[in-house]
């Protein structure tokens, strides 16, 4: 799955080694619960613990939401909605236009406050039968929290309050928060998310499963591959043999030779979100103490007419890791021309998943050549088992990044920071 030898010229063997038990070490101590944020490790033996009973009460739930509407609109914010995204994004098609392939529409709220943004979505639900799915650990998010007031509100006067309760899941704290209590008092239906799961560790917990189950993904096989990821990345494979290690090991090795930024890149916008996801998991993860890797994502072939050119040349500060998926079995040809009038009849019959498996290829040799270390991570298909890997495997390479960085993996004080001068400035009666 991940390849160093893109790596060897920039870090020595011996290096390499260190850090590898450094990591094996962390791994360990993520194991024993005896790290920083021991009390956050739920998501851990998610894949492991998860039943195939709450799998099915997950389905279930989903497949009432599919039949109630057209369209289901899923209202969060950073970890409460970007890891469904990915997923549903990778796997699911890309544009409107595929009539067949996808039973409900998928639709995003509460993850900004633009005003332009949520009125052209509650226009549009002006003509859909909806549900909503609101995602909110806290239950006391400001977008989150606005943009369900106001699909709230929208869909009571287009169904009736009594209707609108039945075409309701809320996702949040299995205990506590203003979320489970308005679920409680109107009788929602409610997923809980265990205390002990944080936002961006939570894709693999209800927060994620049930919008993906809701767009028709199977959920069972994406966590029969973030069990075999579980397996595959335990405290007991050896750090050589531990794709989580080997990831946390490289980018750590880079980062202490003066690597500041990671750029993910991804060679299809099916996996954009997934970047996306991914970014967030770092940022939030590492960037703390002053410490940290600038974690940044790519969309190739895009922005190589974009950001190309920085990349190649510009301050060498960066390292890649480029992360390709096979494609999902669609077949796409180029078709030849009897007048070749954009010269490229060379190309006929060539499928168009060869062509971008030949630039990125290049794309890493030229990379490479201008001194960007690349770290390479292949999943041999797009499909649910091998993205619940990948997401499982991400999660521990990051917790096991941070221990190896001193900071705690799971908290994430600088967001505050915001949260509070905003409702300062709103007049918010209760501060942070
Ligand atoms: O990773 C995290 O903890 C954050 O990104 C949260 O998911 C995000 O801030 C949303 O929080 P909440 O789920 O409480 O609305």
């Amino acid at each position: 799955m991940i390849d160093l030898k893109y790596i060897q010229s920039d870090i020595e063997p011996s290096a390499l080694s260190e850090v590898l038990d450094e990591a094996q070490r962390c791994n360990q101590q993520l194991e024993d619960g005896t790290g920083l944020g021991a009390d956050c490790l739920g998501w851990l033996r998610l894949p492991e613990l998860t039943t195939q009973v709450e799998l099915s009460q997950i389905a279930a739930l989903a497949h009432s939401l599919q039949a109630q509407s057209d369209t289901v609109v899923l209202v969060g914010i950073g970890g409460s909605y970007l890891g469904a995204r990915a997923v549903i994004e990778a796997l699911g098609p890309s544009l409107p236009v595929c009539h067949g392939q996808r039973s409900v529409e998928l639709l995003y709220a509460g993850h900004n406050l633009c005003d332009a943004y949520h009125a052209e979505l509650l226009e549009l639900l002006d003509h859909r039968s909806y549900s909503l799915v609101v995602v909110s650990k806290s239950g006391a998010t400001l977008e989150t929290a606005i943009a369900f007031r106001l699909l709230k509100q929208h869909l009571e006067r287009q169904v009736g309050r009594h209707e609108a309760a039945m075409r309701m899941v809320v996702v949040t704290d299995a205990q506590q928060g203003p979320l489970r209590q308005l679920a409680a008092a109107k009788g929602y239906r409610t997923l809980p998310i265990a205390g002990n799961i944080g936002g961006r560790y939570s894709v693999l917990s209800p927060v994620g499963l049930l919008p993906i189950a809701v767009a028709g993904h199977d959920i069972a096989a994406l966590m029969e591959g973030a069990r075999r990821a579980q397996e595959h990345t335990s405290a007991s494979t050896p750090a050589e043999q531990n794709p989580a290690c080997l990831y946390a090991a490289a980018r750590n090795a880079l980062y202490r030779n003066g690597k500041r930024v990671e750029l993910l890149a991804t060679f299809s916008p099916k996996l954009q979100m997934l970047g996306e996801w991914w970014r967030q998991l770092f940022a939030e993860s590492e960037g703390k103490g002053g410490r940290g890797i600038l974690p940044m994502c790519a969309s190739y072939t895009t922005d190589l007419h974009s950001i190309g050119q920085y990349v190649q040349q510009g301050e060498r500060m960066l390292f890649e890791t480029f992360v390709s998926m096979g494609s999902a079995g669609s077949h796409l040809p180029v078709p030849s021309d009897s007048r070749d009038f954009d010269n490229i009849n060379y190309l006929s019959n060539r499928q168009m998943s060869d062509i971008n498996r030949m630039a990125m290829r290049g794309t890493i040799a030229a990379h490479q050549q201008g001194q960007v270390p690349c770290i390479t991570i292949d999943l041999p298909e797009r499909s649910a088992p091998q993205l619940g890997y990948l997401l499982y495997t991400m999660e521990r390479a990051c917790a096991i990044s941070g221990y190896m960085l001193g900071v705690n993996p799971f908290d994430q004080p600088g967001v505050e920071d915001y949260k509070r001068n905003m409702q300062e400035l709103l007049g918010s009666p209760c501060v942070l």
